[in-house]
């Protein structure tokens, strides 16, 4: 297998498309092409949908330097099988390139996906945008392009009860890095609840883009189901969420206001029911095999799924209410620069709440 590897050109498959991103680049500069090219997907995916396996992830590794209390991947017996080596993870992407996968956005996870830099470093080539979910305690490679989710359960003592005592000291240190693009995220629980806003004023003037939310999602054969916060507390954190970035934070809450309505207990049964990440996205298991139905396997609980992901592509498909969406974090935007805004009536806002 590593002599056909050896001997054949691996790499990303080239399209019209890369052809004309090339040409735009030397025309106009890459930063603008990228744009122009972003702006191009939305509206081609807003009219006619994500094409199946357009998003997903890839679990790059069974391995991980720390055990969390919550985490949903040691549910398996990953590690007692081996992963893929380099070569077969590269021969597995390349063979991909025979169907018409789409290789537009993945998510490298694991286990840890930053103790397989170097694979993750290749990989990322073959796809238009990358998210590597890290748990920040290994230094992030200068990968300026990609987008880092820093996992950070709470304050100091909360993360460190959760992931492992001096886990916090190296995140900080690991996340002072204006020169690349990072958010930080983290899984509300029952254990964690009280620390959310802690979490934002402690990150918000630390350079991080912003911050995303997901709430405990319980999955069976691992024993924490006591951080599941039953459905009345889930509703109050959302609640808590939402007058968080309406009043106080705005966008700096990377999760939009209309997905944090639908994570209520009210709507979200018929969404993850009908989970559309489950039907449209690939996940791969650190093997290479298919993932099922997600990346959480087989054992999450879907119907207490606090993955913003499902909610988040149900709001897309509602086109209107996420451009209005849109609309008030313009507005929002445009008050920060220039507060003599606010004092104007906030029509779209209105029409929305
Ligand atoms: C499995 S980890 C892999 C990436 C990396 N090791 C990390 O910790 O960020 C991916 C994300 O899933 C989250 N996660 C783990 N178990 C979860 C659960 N039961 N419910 C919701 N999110 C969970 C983690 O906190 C992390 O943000
Ligand atoms: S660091 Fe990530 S993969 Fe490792 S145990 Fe924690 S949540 Fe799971
Ligand atoms: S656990 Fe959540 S994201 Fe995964 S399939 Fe179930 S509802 Fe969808």
């Amino acid at each position: 297998m590593i002599k056909t590897l050896e001997n054949k050109k691996t790499g990303p498959k080239r399209t019209f498309r890369d052809k004309i991103f090339d040409y735009s680049c030397q025309k106009i500069g890459k930063q603008r092409t990228k744009t122009f090219f972003k702006l191009y997907d939305l509206a081609r995916f807003d009219l006619f949908g994500k094409p199946k396996g357009a998003i997903g992830s890839i679990d790059i590794t069974n391995r991980c330097n720390l055990r969390c209390k919550h985490c949903y991947f040691y549910a398996h017996d990953y590690e007692k099988q081996p992963e893929l080596t380099d070569d077969e993870w590269i021969e597995k992407l390349e063979s991909l390139k025979e169907t018409d996968f789409p290789f537009y956005q993945c998510s490298w996870v694991g286990g840890e996906p930053l103790l397989r830099k170097d694979l993750v470093e290749r990989g990322m080539k073959y796809f238009k945008s990358n998210l590597i979910a890290t748990n920040g305690t290994i230094e992030l490679p200068n990968w300026p392009d990609v987008n880092f989710y820093i996992s950070v359960d709470g304050r100091k003592e909360m993360h460190d009860a959760i992931r492992g005592k001096g886990c916090y000291d190296k995140i900080l240190k690991n996340a002072s890095r204006p020169d690349l693009k990072i958010h930080v995220s983290m899984v509300v629980n029952k254990m964690n609840y009280q620390d959310i806003e802690y979490f934002i004023e402690e990150w918000k003037d630390r350079g991080v883009k912003g911050c995303l939310f997901q709430i405990h999602t319980p999955v069976k054969g691992l024993q924490n189901d006591d951080l599941w916060p039953g459905w009345q507390l889930r509703d109050e954190i959302l609640d808590t969420l939402l007058k968080l970035k309406e009043e106080k934070y705005g966008d700096f809450i990377g999760v939009p206001g209309l997905v944090l309505k639908l994570m209520k207990s009210d709507k979200c049964k018929e969404i993850t029911r009908n989970c559309i990440f489950k039907k449209v996205a690939f996940c791969f298991d650190p093997q290479g095999q298919i993932k099922k139905p997600c990346m959480m396997g087989p054992q999450a609980d879907c119907l207490r799924c606090g993955c913003v992901l499902p909610f988040h592509m149900w709001a897309l498909e509602d086109k209107w209410l996420m451009a209005r969406e849109l609309l008030i974090s313009l507005r929002r935007k445009k008050v920060k620069k220039n507060p003599a805004i606010s004092s104007q009536p906030e029509r779209v806002g209105k029409e929305i709440r």
